[in-house]
């Protein structure tokens, strides 16, 4: 039973998935807000989006971003060293969630295939996905492979699960990123797609329009575990950062 929602909040609009995830909600007829960081960038934004600035490693500036939305898409990311995957990668997921203050929305989380792969930057990246499974909120996390690898017949959608391809190249998988963001806004109203992570990768055929028999497929997260289901057990979360724990805690406590 599909979920009603509005408004849609895209962070990461004007990067190359954001700006296909505002066209595909536009699409969708949602009420389709692009949080972007500088106001200058906003034509680089689909037409049709509201434009909301803020600051993804600042939560207080994200109060407007939030406001009355439904559901968000996080396509955000960064491509420097440690510190910008923190304070990017999971620091925008972080303070949307704060700045959210336990508000229901539906979230729908873009982060790697491989990120179970102990990295920096996929250790932040995955701190961020276990937020969004303490919040309580209902998500759909999706991990895609190579962006736009994919040959031209290439369109045929497979959704895995357990993170098992941990090559840190193209044979990982591959994917366009208008599929990866069809994948991320159709998740926001499937009740199948509820509280699952999946590997998005694709093989040789044409693309699925329902994506639904593909999201049913998929094996639900286990309640209370900050991996998603059969994900390699091998980041202790009493190994893990005091603020990264303080943070999950604040997490849960907005349920
Ligand atoms: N390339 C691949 O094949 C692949 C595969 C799987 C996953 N990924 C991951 O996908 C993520 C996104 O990649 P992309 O190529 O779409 O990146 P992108 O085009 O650079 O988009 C990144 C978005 O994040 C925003 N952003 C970055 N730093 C920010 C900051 N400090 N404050 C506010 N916004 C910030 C950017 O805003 P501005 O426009 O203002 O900079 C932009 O909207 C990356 O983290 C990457 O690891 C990539």
């Amino acid at each position: 039973m599909p979920e009603n929602l509005s408004t849609v909040l895209v962070v990461g609009a004007t990067g190359s998935i954001g700006r296909h995830a505002v066209a595909e909600a536009l699409r969708n007829g949602y009420a389709t807000r692009a949080l972007v960081r500088d106001a200058h960038r906003a034509s680089d934004v689909p037409d049709g989006a509201e434009i909301v600035v803020g600051d993804l490693t600042d939560a207080a500036t994200l109060g407007d971003a939030v406001k009355d939305v439904d559901g968000i898409v996080f396509t955000h990311g960064s491509h420097g060293g440690a510190a910008d995957a923190e304070n990017v990668d999971y620091g925008a997921v972080r303070n949307t969630l704060e700045a959210l203050a336990g508000r229901p929305a539906r979230i729908a989380l873009m982060t790697a295939i491989g990120v179970t792969k102990r990295m920096t930057g996929h250790d932040w990246k995955r701190r961020g996905e276990r937020l969004v499974r303490a919040s309580g909120l209902s998500y759909t996390i999706v991990r895609p492979g190579w962006f736009d690898y994919n040959a031209p017949d290439q369109h045929r959608l497979v959704m895995l699960q357990g993170d098992r391809r941990w090559a840190s190249d193209p044979s990982d998988g591959v994917v366009s990123r208008a599929q990866i963001a069809q994948v991320l806004v159709a998740s926001l109203t499937s009740a199948a797609a509820n509280h699952k992570t999946l590997e998005l990768v694709a093989d040789k055929g044409l693309g699925q329009t329902d994506l639904e028999p593909l999201f049913a497929s998929l094996e639900s997260d286990q309640v209370g575990v900050l991996d998603g289901v059969r994900d390699t057990d091998n980041m202790s979360l009493a190994d893990e950062p005091g603020a990264v724990r303080d943070a999950l805690d604040r997490a849960r406590g907005h349920r």
